[in-house]
């Protein structure tokens, strides 16, 4: 049942997770009900998608790009200098909750890195300074 209304099921995920930033255990609960599936089942489901989070992020999530193009344009130091100014490492969000740190697979701009992207923004051909000046930009 849960892959026949595949769409309606991801887009009531999205819209869970625009209003709260997160998918909470509720609303996972409450999907169960609807879907009629086994909670772990929905649970799953929304772990599958790296888009969806179940617990809070930060404000800003900061992911970066250390597939191979990027990591052959030293993406590995990007992420080093991010993580130290940040002093989170990959999946870690800062006690403040303002920060999340994800190390992620190719964000589709491989000729350009390397990438970052900053909730929605993606930075391209950034080197370690100009990264540190958006992260700063965010404080
Ligand atoms: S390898 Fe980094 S964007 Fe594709």
């Amino acid at each position: 049942m849960l892959e026949l209304e595949n769409e309606i099921f991801l887009e009531m995920v999205h819209n869970i997770q625009e209003t709260y930033g997160y998918v909470p255990e509720r609303e996972i609960n409450q999907l169960a009900e609807k879907f009629d599936q086994p909670r772990a089942k929905i649970y799953g489901a929304i772990k599958f998608y790296s888009m969806f989070y179940t617990e809070p992020t930060g404000k800003y999530v900061i992911r970066i790009c250390d597939s191979l193009s990027c990591h052959l344009n030293d993406s590995h130091d990007l992420l080093l200098a991010v993580e130290n100014f940040l002093g989170l490492k990959n999946g870690e969000t800062s006690p403040d909750q303002l920060f999340t740190l994800e190390v992620v697979e190719c964000l589709g701009h491989c000729g350009e890195g390397p990438v970052m992207m900053v909730n929605d923004k993606m930075y391209t051909e950034l080197s370690k300074g100009r990264a540190l000046e958006i992260l700063k930009e965010c404080q």
